[in-house]
């Protein structure tokens, strides 16, 4: 009987920005008591319950705050939020990913100069309101051109992207807004605020889907990035997205040979083990 192949992805896992926003509130929840963080600090939600037993804990609101510090997400929060967390009188950790910082200040810059911002982004998603908070009001944000009424949009246009979408859509976003707002606008500014770390690993996933019978994509469903890995893949080959290893479900590997295996940035190495070995238990070792 011929063997079945498990390959990971070449690129996958925690990105520099993750790690770098566990590391900064790890260290600080060793100096400080009761941490709370606005919002999950990454989209994972094992990285968050790992945390919560470091006293870290997750709030949606000013009031619900407990303590003395308090804890910005790699993702960034508007800078509205930023200004009354610190005139409350809180200590504030920023763990913003310097990537989305980079995207925060393009955006401001851009309305600034004048510029009407679109977002190229899922507008419910925390990184994008940050986005919007900082590209001031009147910006935009949306996953498709088509919902943006152009006349309305002025003759100075500014676009960029949420950090973890795709290079192919938001080329297509752009293509099909400038096609739309052409006669409207006089000038147009892109600034490509994509995250190379993300871009290298669905590049890495896509290659891989390309040689596989079957994906697996490892991470929280919250997650934006690894719902981007999943989408990506599913384009070549049946994909399937879990958070936990228990979650798969052994009809899907059926007659497959060769299955391939990526995580989003947020997802903890023991997450991939874990997948991985229960992988090899359901289909054999490959
Ligand atoms: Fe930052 Fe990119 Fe990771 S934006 S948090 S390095 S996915």
């Amino acid at each position: 009987m011929k063997k079945v192949t498990i390959e990971k992805a070449r690129e996958l896992g925690f990105c520099f920005g993750v790690r770098r926003a566990i590391k900064i509130v790890e260290n600080a929840a060793r100096e400080h008591k009761h941490i709370a963080t606005f919002g999950p600090i990454v989209h994972n939600r094992l990285v968050v319950d790992r945390l919560r037993g470091l006293g870290v804990r997750v709030v949606n609101s000013l009031e619900q705050i407990d303590g003395e510090t308090v804890a910005i997400p790699s993702h960034g929060v508007p800078p509205e939020l930023l200004l009354e967390l610190r005139s409350c009188g809180f200590r504030v950790i920023d763990t913003t990913c310097p990537t989305v910082r980079r995207a925060q200040r393009a955006a401001k810059k851009l309305a600034d100069a004048g510029f009407k911002v679109i977002i190229f982004g899922d507008s419910g998603h925390p990184e994008v309101k940050g986005l919007l908070g900082w590209a001031g009001g009147g910006s935009i944000a949306t996953m498709d051109a088509g919902n943006i009424a152009v006349d309305s949009l002025g003759r100075k246009l500014g676009i960029v992207s949420q950090t973890t979408q795709s290079l192919s859509g938001f080329a297509r976003f752009v293509a099909g807004l400038l096609t739309a707002a052409g006669p409207y606008t006089q000038e147009v500014r892109i600034i490509n605020t994509l995250c190379q770390k993300t871009q290298k690993r669905q590049d890495a996933a896509l290659e891989l889907a390309r040689r596989s019978d079957l994906m697996i994509v490892v991470g929280g469903r919250n997650s934006s990035n690894t719902r981007q890995l999943a989408d990506v893949c599913s384009l070549v080959v049946e994909t399937h997205l879990v958070e936990k290893a228990d979650e798969l479900v052994p009809g899907w590997f059926a007659g497959k040979r060769h299955i391939g295996v990526t995580a989003g940035a947020s997802t903890p190495e023991e997450a991939i083990d874990e997948v991985m070995s229960r992988l090899r238990s359901l289909v054999g070792d490959g």
